[in-house]
């Protein structure tokens, strides 16, 4: 066959695949009537999408009149049926008409397909129901039976973590002033509920992905570097499109790079030292986990899946030994699917939840995105290639970023968190002349 017929009859059978695709998806085999009638719709109907007849045991319903009247559309490619198997991080791009104005929104499922399946089983389970049971009834009957137990057991929080067991990692370093927290700012966020349905969607939430309950806890009106969270509609949620990732940024201006690696620094900062009683922990320092609006250039953490929370003040009542010694995170060797070894980012899960001192945070963002080595998106650092004109304003850069990034290779007598503190005051007079 010569190339081009070779082409045509690839182009072809792709296409044939799509439309096969998309009539399956359709539901041809439900509707005998779309061979006569009715035309196959290609978009994704939302209201659909957002699985809400599984309520309680979803995240909320806070935005279910915007989705249900249409205020809220799909945009983009994500709202093509066809898009359904190939988006697999069930994230959709979204227009909100609000009455005011259009915003564009982010709708996320905030887990992939077969893990709200497997969330379901584990609701049935719970309940000593099989795989295919009601959740809506389940999950109610789960919240009266924790709320039997601590009826039993008074002072005890209904949705204390230890009594709920495995679930997302909101559940680990576990603390009664915590879970308290978590719902009081869930019931603030959603009033008007039932306080058990708001019970249902916390459990539910925190079982798959709490995402939505530390926005609703560490609101971004409160300046918290978060997306503004809108609410959500049964499976789905709607949160502020924040902008590009910040993976996209690798080859922006030095000043513009060096202006997020300030705000990056300060977000470690204020994870750790903030209003609250709690610490909030970065584990999953990927440049995709974080967005930039576009013209101010703000960083904001967009995936607070991995977020561990911990409660300061649990920590220095419990008085473990050595509290006042710095725990220091590290680096481990790790293999690349058993071919070569290389550096990987590491933490340790009961060091996070005992330890009330600990430089965590700044070694995740050092390591994990400022210097070079360890980032996937960023293999240079975020800081990489300082202009030829700066290098002398920026002498101390690079030491310090290694200082940073391991305090016990780096050549400077300072701890880590001495290191990083130096960097944004290097990096916060820098721009303060670039201005
Ligand atoms: N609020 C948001 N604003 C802009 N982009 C976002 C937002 N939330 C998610 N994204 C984009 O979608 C991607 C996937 O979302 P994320 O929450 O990280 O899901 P996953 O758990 O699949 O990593 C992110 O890497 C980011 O690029
Ligand atoms: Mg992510």
């Amino acid at each position: 066959m010569k190339t081009r017929q070779r082409w045509i009859l690839l182009v072809f059978m792709a296409m044939a695949a799509i439309l096969l695709l998309l009539m399956w998806s359709g539901g041809i085999t439900k509707s005998p009537s779309f061979m006569t009638a009715s035309p196959i719709s290609l978009t994704l109907d939302l209201d659909q999408l957002s699985d809400r007849e599984k309520c309680p045991a979803c995240f909320g319903v806070k935005m279910c009149p915007q989705i249900v009247t249409g205020n809220i559309k799909l945009s983009d490619w994500t709202k093509y049926k066809v898009t359904r198997y190939v988006n697999q991080k069930n994230i959709f791009y979204g227009q909100w008409d609000d009455g005011i104005g259009q915003r564009k929104v982010i709708l996320k499922k905030l887990a992939h397909d077969h893990e709200l399946d497997a969330l379901d089983s584990t609701i049935c389970e719970r309940h000593g129901k099989n795989n295919n049971c009601d959740v809506s009834d389940s999950v109610r009957y789960l919240i009266d039976e924790y709320a039997h137990h601590s009826t039993l057991r008074p002072g005890e929080q209904i949705l204390h973590g230890e009594k709920i067991g495995n679930g997302s990692d909101i559940l680990l370093c576990p603390s009664i002033a915590k879970m308290d927290f978590l719902i009081d700012a869930a019931s603030k966020f959603n009033k008007g509920q039932h306080a058990k349905t708001i019970l249902a969607n916390v459990l539910t939430t925190i079982l798959v992905n709490p995402e939505p309950i530390l926005l609703e806890a560490f609101p971004s009106s409160k300046g918290w570097p978060f997306p503004t969270f809108y609410g959500a509609c049964g499976r789905i949620v709607v949160e502020e499109y924040v902008g590009r990732p910040l993976s996209s940024f690798v080859d922006e201006s030095f000043k513009v790079r060096a202006y997020l690696a300030l705000q990056l620094l300060k977000m470690a900062n204020l994870f750790y030292e903030n209003p609250t009683q709690f610490i909030l922990y970065i584990t999953d320092p990927q440049a995709d986990n974080f967005a930039v609006v576009e013209n101010t250039n703000i960083v904001k953490l967009v995936d607070l899946e991995n977020l561990m929370v911990v409660d300061k003040e649990l920590l220095i009542q419990s008085k473990v030994k050595d509290s006042d010694k710095l725990a220091v995170s590290e680096s481990v060797t790790c293999e690349d699917q058993g071919r070569y070894t290389k550096e990987c980012f590491s933490y340790s899960v009961d060091d996070l939840c005992d330890r009330p001192r600990t430089d965590h945070n700044y070694y995740a963002v050092c390591a994990g995105l400022l210097a070079p080595g360890l980032s996937y998106d960023f293999p240079q650092g975020l800081l990489h290639s300082i202009p030829d004109e700066d290098l002398n304003k920026l002498s101390s850069l690079p030491g310090l970023l290694t200082q940073c990034k391991n305090p016990t290779l780096g050549k400077l007598d300072l701890t880590r968190i001495e290191a990083a503190q130096q960097l944004i005051n290097v990096l916060d007079s820098y721009l303060e002349h670039k201005k």
